[in-house]
């Protein structure tokens, strides 16, 4: 984005200082072009149960991004899942602010992306511990970047979830992101993606 913007400002510059009776050197589709080959897009998810991948794969065809899922090296199982059971391994796990459950694989050449939409469930009002794995281990790839939390849930909001991210990568720009119900349709996906 910031390469982007100093381009454009550039642009705009050279354009501003040139004779008036010269034709414009840049045209405004021309613009338009440069921002859609810069502005690349990767969506990234990980989703328990089904919910959040459909989202986020109905969000990736929208927005023409790329898609990544995260799948972790220890699938989780219905009685992992279970929440009212204090010992379940989702309840342990997110008991534990420094739990960093193991992914299988990361996306490749994340620094191609400028903007990362990351999805998920809503776990206990906030992110689950694997998506912690993911931002904090990509913390250096992800500088500069602006990453886009979306999720899915029985009905919270996004909690803490992006303040969390932003602590995990602070030089990235999280934005608030939103809750989304499972039934959200690729045109409303589309709409709310268009002011990033
Ligand atoms: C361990 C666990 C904790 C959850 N905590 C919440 C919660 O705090 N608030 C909520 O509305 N839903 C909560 N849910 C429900 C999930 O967010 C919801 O079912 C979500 O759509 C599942 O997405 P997925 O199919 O992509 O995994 C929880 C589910 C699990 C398994």
């Amino acid at each position: 984005m910031r390469l982007f913007l100093a381009s454009l400002t550039i642009l705009l510059f050279a354009s501003c200082t040139k004779p008036q009776n010269d034709s414009p050197s840049t045209t405004p589709n021309q613009l338009d072009t440069a921002m859609n080959t810069t502005e690349k897009a990767l969506v990234v998810v990980f989703s328990a149960t089904g919910n959040t991948r459909g989202v986020a794969q109905h969000l990736a065809s929208a927005i023409g991004a790329d898609f990544f899922e995260l799948k972790p090296a220890q699938p989780y199982t219905t009685a992992d899942l279970d929440w009212t059971d204090k010992k379940s391994r989702s309840s342990v796990e997110m008991n534990d602010p420094s739990c960093r459950p193991a992914i299988v694989e990361m996306p490749a050449n994340l620094d191609s992306y400028s903007i990362v939409y990351v999805g998920f469930p809503i776990w206990w009002y906030r992110e689950p511990s694997i998506i912690d794995t993911f931002v904090e281990s990509n913390a250096e790839a992800l500088d500069g970047k602006t990453i886009v939390p979306f999720a899915t849930s029985g009905g919270s909001g996004m909690g803490t979830s992006s303040e969390n991210l932003q602590a995990l990568a602070p030089k990235a720009k999280v934005v608030e992101g939103r809750r989304f119900r499972v039934g959200v349709t690729a045109e409303e996906l589309a709409d709310w993606a268009k002011q990033f």
